[in-house]
């Protein structure tokens, strides 16, 4: 039971809610924690576990509440700290636990910290933040590029130096490499983890530590004139240096003086480097989360060589993590196309490791089209029409077909899709083999059968369009085929096995059918297959 306790978040699927965007209650047009509460019964009759929120903290919203102006506070547009704490129990008495989203590597320029750290060169707080000295020529001390465009570094005209920001100039990096900054921010860690909170997404977590030299960052020899112009450098020096892990066992050391609790990192790296931040003795974050399928090329060869790479770099003993969609990439209905879009939830919650959904991709939420006078997005506007835009995958959840989609009284804040009065909660809970309720029976066949939780990996060779793998234990084997092409393809026994009955088909017409022979698949169609059962 205790073990059972501890084991969660392996066991357990997560669920991403964009609070902005899930449930407004207020009629301001912006979804609030109320909204959520409102809406956690949905929640638990999909079967997720836990949900992790978007910032909700007080912030100007620069960045959409990525910039911070108080830590330990709520923002007035989602509620207050009572709907919190209303919140935190009522998702607990539904048997759900709550992630909370920490954002350490920046504060709000409008942070207390930072207002102080500005105010002058000799302020206590002056070296919470990174201050540098102009250049000789009086241009930025080094060549470090933001990820919204532009310069890294911010000129402070009233004391003469520079501050250093990753993304926007209203985000100023905090500097971890002091220790007070490191002690404020565990403090903080454990207001939220004393009021209960399972748990932390830590934002750009591998953003944290920068050189100790500031060295330039080298050019990028792969750059192309469609990419966003921060990735003109390779960002060898300004993140993902190696003092990083020990920030990150204490934080992990941290979530350890509590119960149960999960720390869960946001890494951009290639495999090999991401796997580094399960830590020494897997002593870092329990889920760095594994962002390969956001930006692969969806076919069946490219997809089965990810899980292999994936498999082969985790460190013995670490877990593994999958994700789809989150708010900063498209939306997978959009990336894999609708018709795959059914393929992918199953490929997601048949793959060994934690799944993470992303709200409203289990209702196949498409890229909404943002019209120029509706970006909202600061990395759109600061980098214009290549495609960088984020609001078309934040957009309002479409529960039914009422006005504003049952998300608002109110216009919402970010257009709605267009479709939402077919594509909604409650048309589609009420069409049998709609993506929504394979959803459903995916999350309740993988509670069913421990071996697609606990299960080891087995690739199984197949061809042209089709991945096949197995998950098995001592309980059982399942064997997933996904034809990732849009015309029929087949399966031979000798490579299933015999005597199969299908459990699932992403077309939700086959259950119970027995598979002696060949597995024929039709276009765009996976099946989960468990040994036949004689009755
Ligand atoms: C993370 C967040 C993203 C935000 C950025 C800066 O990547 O997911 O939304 O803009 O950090 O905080
Ligand atoms: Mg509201």
């Amino acid at each position: 039971m205790d073990q059972d306790n501890r084991d969660w978040w392996r066991r357990g699927i997560f669920y991403q809610v964009y609070p902005r965007s899930f449930q407004d209650s207020d009629g301001d047009g912006v979804g609030d924690l109320k909204g959520i509460i409102k809406r956690l019964p949905y929640l638990t009759r999909l079967g997720v576990d836990a949900v992790w929120l978007s910032p909700i903290f007080p912030s100007p919203m620069a960045d959409f509440g990525y910039d911070i102006s108080d830590y330990t506070g709520i923002d007035p547009s989602f509620g207050t700290m009572e709907d919190f704490d209303a919140l935190i129990a009522a998702a607990h008495d539904s048997g759900l636990k709550l992630i909370l989203d920490l954002v350490p590597n920046h504060t709000s320029d409008q942070h207390p910290w930072f207002i102080e750290a500005k105010s002058s060169r000799d302020n206590p707080k002056r070296d919470w933040y990174i201050w540098r000295d102009p250049a000789p020529d009086g241009g930025p001390p080094n060549n470090w590029l933001s990820e919204f465009g532009g310069s890294a570094w911010a000129y402070d005209e009233a004391s003469g130096q520079y501050y250093y920001h990753a993304f926007l100039a209203q985000q100023p990096d905090l500097n971890w490499r002091n220790r007070e900054v490191r002690d404020a921010i565990y403090d903080v860690m454990r207001f939220w983890l004393r009021k209960g909170v399972d748990g932390f997404r830590v934002d750009v977590i591998w953003h944290l530590i920068k050189d100790a030299e500031f060295r330039d960052n080298p050019t990028n020899p792969h750059y192309r004139a469609d990419r966003p112009p921060h990735e003109k450098l390779l960002t060898q020096y300004s993140t993902d240096q190696l003092e990083v892990h020990t920030v990150i066992t204490e934080m992990r050391g941290v979530t350890e003086e509590f119960d149960n609790r999960v720390l869960i990192g946001e890494i951009y790296l290639p495999l090999h480097r991401l796997v580094a931040y399960y830590g020494n003795d897997l002593r870092g974050a329990q889920m760095p989360f594994n962002f390969a399928l956001l930006s692969t090329l969806w076919s069946a060869r490219a997809v089965e060589m990810i899980i292999a790479d994936y498999e082969k770099a985790l460190p013995p003993g670490a877990w593994p993590n999958w994700v789809l969609g989150n708010h900063d990439r498209p939306r997978v209905a959009s990336r894999v196309g609708p018709a795959q879009a059914p393929v992918a939830a199953m490929l997601l919650l048949t793959l060994r490791g934690t799944p993470t959904l992303y709200y409203g991709d289990e209702i196949g939420m498409r890229q909404v089209a943002i019209a120029p006078d509706q970006v909202r997005d600061p990395f759109e506007k600061n980098v214009p029409d290549i495609g960088v835009g984020r609001d078309g995958c934040r957009t309002p959840m479409q529960w039914s077909a009422e006005r504003h989609a049952g998300f608002s009284t109110a216009p919402p804040w970010l257009p709605l899709a267009q479709d939402f009065a077919s594509d909604n909660v409650a048309s589609l809970e009420a069409e049998r083999a709609s993506i929504l309720n394979l959803y459903k029976a995916l999350i309740a066949l993988r509670r069913r059968l421990p071996q697609l939780v606990h299960g080891s990996y087995e690739p199984v060779a197949a061809h042209g369009d089709v991945l096949l793998y197995r998950r098995r234990n001592t309980e059982g084997v399942a064997v997933i085929a996904l034809n990732f092409g849009a015309v029929a393809a087949s399966v031979s026994s000798s490579a299933i096995g015999f005597s199969n009955e299908v459990l699932l088909s992403t077309l939700m017409d086959r259950q119970g059918e027995k598979v002696e022979g060949v597995l024929d698949l039709r276009a765009n169609e996976g099946v989960i297959l468990g040994p036949h059962q004689d009755d």
